[in-house]
């Protein structure tokens, strides 16, 4: 349990517990830091110029304080330096805070309370300043520690107390609560990510879903395998052949409740583990191939946010789920796949089997909704992450009003993307002398990632649409301190959440 209380500053004075204090870099010498110097200990800034603690961010100093025969602390965190627009940047704090929960699990402290900085460092208002504080607080204590049996390895802070001085505390609780959501979102999308994939198949996510949508409002449609077959969708079937565990399809939808709203069409790769099916991938590159749903994990745990956060657009949500597998029943190279939309490809690689999903998923909802933005979160290929590293996900869009929107939202949430070129001169990549395209590019024209975005952009004909490709950034992101270095991030969810909290 983790409970955040906003406290005034004098029914919780330094004396008691821990107490998080953000400073900016070489800015030590305040009246704050003079008055406790003053009062617990005359020698502190020749203290901290002695270990050199300037401040910088990832650095912290601890203080340890006598009170009434009792040890406290003051833990200070470092902020880092303006940037530019003489600002603190956000990011900056989200990792301090990251960056005070880290200390608390070190010196195991079960409890912490921080001292909100002011929001205006940040060029923000006090809503956002206890939203962002409550997110990298929640993300920071994320743990997936469900298989471990050790107790001495289950530690965790259970109590974190915000305390305000002289902020705005309506504006605080109302962005707490925002924090709270989103950050839930976050973590839960982290938990299905992190578990091990015998106990997170496509029905067991499914069902989640299912929970999610009766919970929260939601409407709920799902296809199993047969209708799957039934209904024409042979990328998702040719995919989920070679598995005894059925493939499914799911439909989440949010509706506001406003006329003429628009309409927010997530859709999210859900391969529930991928081996490469008959094309198979070498051990090493198997190894964390339980992540390969983390598109469906996001924008699933997306709808849970936003169906709380209710903003004024319609949402839906669409997560092709499936393990791919091989078998004597599996889809083998040489195949080829008819989807959704009456498109063929030939499937030249079984591995590269996510764009076969989300071919009939990306034709399915066109064909039934009128959507006003489609936008794909997908772990779609290795060559993003080569490319682009653990920190930006992978943009891609004809549409350059569509770019703008997430390119802002993502800003805002700390969930960074890159726009890579997606240009028709690497079209021919995936002509196929057999069917419409195939479903790896030619070697010649390198740019997998690109390759892939455009194998996709022949199942959106009408609607602007952007992807992602969060092979990078999904799992196993280091040096984040509000992550953990192993295991998932949750990326996407901050993201759309705010791209649909932005629309308006
Ligand atoms: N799920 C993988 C992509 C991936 C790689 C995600 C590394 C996360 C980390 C995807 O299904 C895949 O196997 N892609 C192939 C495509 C290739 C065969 C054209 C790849 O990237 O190697
Ligand atoms: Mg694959
Ligand atoms: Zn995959």
């Amino acid at each position: 349990m983790i409970t955040i209380q906003v406290r005034d500053i004098k029914s919780a004075p330094l004396e008691k517990g821990v107490t998080a204090l953000f400073v900016e870099q070489d800015t030590l010498d305040t009246p704050l830091l003079r008055e406790i110097a003053k009062i617990y200990f005359p020698h502190l800034l020749h203290a901290m110029a002695e270990q050199k603690f300037s401040g910088k961010l990832g650095s912290s100093f601890v203080l340890p304080i006598v009170h009434e025969q009792a040890i406290a602390h003051i833990l200070f965190i470092g902020l880092g330096k303006r940037g530019q627009n003489g600002m603190i940047s956000v990011e900056q704090y989200r990792r301090a805070v990251g960056y005070a929960v880290r200390t608390a699990e070190q010196y195991r402290w079960s409890s912490l309370q921080m001292r909100l900085p002011f929001a205006q460092n940040f060029g923000i208002t006090d809503a956002q300043l206890a939203e962002y504080t409550v997110i990298a607080l929640k993300m920071a204590h994320y743990y997936f520690d469900e298989f471990i049996t050790d107790p001495m390895r289950k530690f965790h802070v259970t109590n974190f107390t915000l305390i305000p001085e002289g902020h705005d505390v309506a504006a605080l609780e109302q962005g707490m609560k925002t924090g709270r959501a989103i950050a839930h979102g976050v973590n839960q999308c982290r938990r299905w990510i992190d578990l091990p994939p015998a106990y997170l198949t496509p029905v067991e996510l499914a069902t989640v879903a299912q929970k999610i949508a009766k919970a929260q409002g939601l409407s709920y449609t799902v296809f199993g395998e047969q209708e799957i077959n039934e209904m024409g969708m042979g990328g998702l079937a040719a995919v989920s052949r070679g598995s005894a565990r059925d493939c499914q399809f799911v439909i989440m939808e949010y509706h506001c409740g406003k006329k003429n709203a628009p309409t927010l069409g997530f859709v999210g790769k859900g391969i529930t583990f991928d081996s490469g099916g008959l094309s198979i991938k070498p051990a090493e590159y198997m190894e964390n191939m339980k992540d390969d749903m983390s598109g469906a994990a996001a924008v699933i745990a997306s709808m849970e946010v936003l169906a709380q956060l209710k903003p004024s657009v319609n949402i839906v949500a669409f997560a092709p789920l499936a393990e791919n597998i091989p078998s004597d029943k599996a889809t083998k190279p040489g195949d080829i796949a008819t989807f959704y939309n009456g498109k063929t490809a030939e499937i030249k690689n079984t591995d590269a089997e996510g764009r076969l999903i989300l071919a009939d998923a990306l034709s399915y909802a066109e064909k039934h909704y009128t959507l006003d933005c489609i936008v794909d979160l997908a772990t779609l290929t290795g060559a993003c992450a080569h490319a682009l590293g653990p920190f930006y996900s992978g943009l891609m869009s004809f549409d350059d009003e569509l770019v703008a929107r997430l390119q802002k939202a993502s800003e805002q949430s700390g969930d960074k993307l890159w726009r890579l070129p997606l240009d028709d001169d690497y079209r021919p990549a995936i002509k196929s002398p057999i069917a419409d395209i195939q479903n790896i590019g030619s070697k010649r024209y390198m740019a997998g990632t690109i390759t892939a975005a455009l194998f996709l952009s022949n199942f959106v004909e009408k609607t602007p649409w952007a992807h992602i490709d969060i092979a990078g950034t999904a799992f196993n992101v280091p040096d984040l301190p509000y992550y953990r270095p192993e295991g998932a991030t949750g990326v996407g969810v901050r993201l759309l959440v705010a791209l649909a909290m932005n629309w308006q």
